[in-house]
Formats: structure tokens, C-alpha cells, sequence
């Protein structure tokens, strides 16, 4: 009787382990890769990261572009280092957040870190 409750609690003991080891490597992958994120905030007309900078996004286009950038700064760059990769994305979601609140000095920053040539020069 005793060894068998052991085991259970063992089992059950490794079962709650392995979900919450899952929830972590849920949470920490990214959602969107960097071709998606180039796509979805890069590409069209108007391009959804000049909405933002310019102060003609909704409240949802902000939130999204936030979202865009945090997954571009959990994927790795294609080429180039990674403190310089981190350090770009950092920017882009500090600007992109701070649009949520304040358009005209965080679009400023914005179209300042959206800077194309420099970050494919480097990364791409
Ligand atoms: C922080 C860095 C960074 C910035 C800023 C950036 N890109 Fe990119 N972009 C990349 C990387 C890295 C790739 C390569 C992705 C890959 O091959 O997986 C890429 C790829 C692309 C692609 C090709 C996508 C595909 O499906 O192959 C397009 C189009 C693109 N970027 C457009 C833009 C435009 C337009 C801007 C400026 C408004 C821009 N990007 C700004 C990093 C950046």
C-alpha cells in the first residue's frame, strides 16, 4: 500500500513538473517569426509601423505592432550578433509602446529605429 502511493505521488509529482515545464516553453516562444513580423508590420500600403509613427493607428494597430515586435525580439536574427539584434528590437518595442501612450514622442522614436537598411545590412 505505501509504495504504491508513492509512486502515485511520484507520477503525479512528475506530471505537474512536465506542465509547467511546457507553460514555460510555451510562453517563451516566440508567436510570430521575423518573416511573419516583416510582413505583418513591414509590408502593404500604408505599412502598419508608419501608421503607428505617424499617429494614424487605432489603439488595436499600437497593441499589435507591440505584439509584432516583442516576437521579433525572442527570434534570433538570421546573420549578424545578437547583443546588436537585441538591441534594435529593444528599441522598436520601447517606441512602439510608447506610442500607446504618446504618439508624437514615441512615433519619433519609432521611425527612428524602424530604420530597414540598417538592421538588414547587419541581420539579414
Ligand atoms: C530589427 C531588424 C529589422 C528591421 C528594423 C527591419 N527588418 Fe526586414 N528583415 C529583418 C530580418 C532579420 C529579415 C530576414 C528574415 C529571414 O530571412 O528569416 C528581414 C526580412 C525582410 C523581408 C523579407 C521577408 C521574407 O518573407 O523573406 C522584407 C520584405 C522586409 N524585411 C521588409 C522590411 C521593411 C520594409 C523594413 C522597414 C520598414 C524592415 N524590414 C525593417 C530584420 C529587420
Amino acid at each position: 500500500m505505501r509504495t504504491r502511493s508513492l509512486s502515485v505521488g511520484a507520477l503525479l509529482a512528475l506530471f505537474v513538473a512536465s506542465i509547467g515545464l511546457f507553460a514555460v516553453a510555451q510562453d517563451d516562444k516566440p508567436k510570430f517569426t521575423t518573416k511573419e513580423v516583416m510582413k505583418k508590420a513591414h509590408d502593404g500600403n500604408p505599412k502598419l509601423c508608419a501608421k503607428v509613427a505617424t499617429g494614424k493607428a487605432s489603439k488595436e494597430e499600437k497593441e499589435q505592432l507591440v505584439e509584432l515586435y516583442v516576437a521579433l525580439s525572442k527570434n534570433k536574427p538570421a546573420k549578424g550578433d545578437a547583443k546588436s539584434w537585441e538591441e534594435k528590437c529593444n528599441a522598436l518595442v520601447a517606441a512602439a509602446k510608447e506610442c500607446l501612450t504618446d504618439d508624437k514622442a514615441g512615433g519619433a522614436k519609432l521611425q527612428k529605429a524602424v530604420n530597414c537598411k540598417a538592421c538588414h545590412e547587419v541581420h539579414k
